[in-house]
C-alpha cells in the first residue's frame, strides 16, 4: 500500500481534469449544501440543472425557507426520494429562523441539521470551511477499495467504519476542499464503475485491484434488498368539461404529499374484467360513460426497493366530477415521474 503520495496524485489529477461546475466557484455554505443534497440524489450532469433552478428560485436560504412546500416539491420533481426535498425545506427554515441565515461552521453543528448525515456534514465542513473531514460517497468507496484492495462490503458496518478511517488516513488536510472534491471527481470520471480508464491512470502502478485483476469485483457490496412487486391501476378520470381528479398521497412512504390520479392498488395484475367491475363499483364516481385501458402491458417503474407495475385507465364520466380540476392545470402539481411521463405521452 502506498498511502503517502496517494492524495498528492489525486490533487494533481484534479487540478488538471476537474469539471467547471457552478458550485465550484463559491464557498457559500448555502450553495454547497444545496449542491451536495442534490448530488446525493443524482449524477453531476443530471443534477446541475436542478442546482440552477433552486438557486434561481431561492437565491438565499431565507427565500427557500419562505417558499411553499408545494413549490419546493415541484422543483425537486424527477429527482426522487421526496423526503430529501422536505428535509431540505425543514433545514432551510431552521437555518433561516433559528440561526439568522448562517449555517453552522463545524462538523458537529452541521450534522445536527435535518437531512444532513456524515457525508453531507463532511462535504460542507471541508468545502465551505476547509475543515479536515474526509468525505466518503460511492465514488470514494470505489477508489479506495480498488487502489488499496479492500474487499470489505461497503454497506456492512465494518466496511463503513474501515473506509472512513482509511479515508481519514490518506486525506490531504491542507488542501481538503480540493482533495475531497478531487477524489469524488476521480471516482466519477477516471475510476468509473463499469469502464475505468486504467490504461491512462496516474495511480495505476500501485493500484491493488489493477495489479491483482480485481477491478471488476471491487468494491464489494452485500446484496441485502429484495425487490417488492406492486401493482398500480391509475384512474384517469375525465368529464365532459375536461376536468380530472388528482389526489394527494397522504400515507408516509413513497411520494408522500405528491399528487397522482386516483389509485387502485392490487396484489397482482388483475384481469381486465375484474378491473372494469371494480371501477364501475366505485361509489365516489358519477355515472360512467366509458372505460378504456391506456396500456395493456403494465409500465414497470423501478424504484430502489420496489417495482411498480402500472396501468392507466381512461374513465370518462357523464356528469361533472366532484372536486374536478381542469386538465390544463395538472402540470402545475408536483407529481411522480411515472405520472409526468404519462402526461407527456397522453394528450386529450
Ligand atoms: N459528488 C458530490 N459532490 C461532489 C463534489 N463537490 N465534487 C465532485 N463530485 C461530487
Amino acid at each position: 500500500m502506498v498511502k503517502a503520495d496517494f492524495s498528492q496524485k489525486i490533487l494533481e489529477w484534479y487540478r488538471e481534469h476537474q469539471r467547471d461546475l457552478p458550485w465550484r466557484s463559491t464557498k457559500d455554505p448555502y450553495h454547497i449544501w444545496l449542491s451536495e443534497i442534490i448530488l446525493q440524489q443524482t449524477r453531476v450532469v443530471q443534477g446541475t440543472p436542478y442546482y440552477h433552478k433552486f438557486v434561481e428560485a431561492f437565491p438565499t436560504v431565507h427565500d427557500l425557507a419562505q417558499a411553499s412546500e408545494e413549490k419546493v416539491l415541484k422543483l425537486w420533481q424527477g429527482l426522487g426520494y421526496y423526503s430529501r426535498a422536505r428535509n431540505l425545506h425543514a433545514t432551510a427554515k431552521m437555518v433561516s429562523e433559528e440561526f439568522e441565515g448562517e449555517f453552522p461552521n463545524t462538523y458537529e453543528g452541521l450534522i445536527q441539521l435535518i437531512g444532513v448525515g456524515d457525508y453531507t456534514a463532511s462535504a460542507i465542513a471541508s468545502i465551505s470551511f476547509d475543515l479536515p473531514e474526509p468525505v466518503v460517497d460511492g465514488n470514494v468507496y470505489r477508489v479506495l477499495a480498488r487502489y488499496f484492495g479492500v474487499d470489505l462490503a461497503i454497506n456492512s458496518p465494518e466496511g463503513v467504519k474501515y473506509f472512513k478511517t482509511l479515508a481519514r488516513e490518506v486525506m490531504d488536510t491542507k488542501n481538503i476542499c480540493d482533495y475531497n472534491q478531487g477524489i469524488m471527481e476521480f471516482g466519477a470520471i477516471q475510476c468509473a464503475p463499469k469502464k475505468p480508464y486504467c490504461l491512462v491512470c496516474p495511480i495505476q502502478s500501485h493500484c491493488v485491484a489493477l495489479n491483482t485483476n480485481q477491478v471488476s469485483v471491487l468494491p464489494k457490496k452485500l446484496n441485502k434488498t429484495k425487490v417488492k412487486q406492486r401493482f398500480f391501476d391509475y384512474l384517469v378520470l375525465l368529464d365532459s368539461e375536461k376536468n380530472t381528479v388528482l389526489e394527494q398521497r397522504t400515507q408516509k412512504g413513497i411520494w408522500y404529499k405528491l399528487y397522482q390520479f386516483p389509485l387502485i392498488e392490487g396484489k397482482k395484475v388483475e384481469t381486465l374484467d375484474t378491473m372494469r367491475e371494480q371501477i364501475q363499483g366505485l361509489p365516489s364516481l358519477p355515472k360512467i360513460q366509458s372505460i378504456s385501458l391506456y396500456n395493456e402491458k403494465p409500465v414497470v417503474h423501478k424504484l430502489s426497493h420496489q417495482h411498480l407495475n402500472t396501468r392507466f385507465w381512461i374513465v370518462e364520466t357523464e356528469e361533472s366530477l366532484d372536486q374536478g380540476i381542469p386538465w390544463k392545470t395538472v402540470e402545475d402539481y408536483p407529481v411522480p415521474v411515472l405520472i409526468s411521463d404519462f402526461l407527456t405521452a397522453f394528450k386529450i
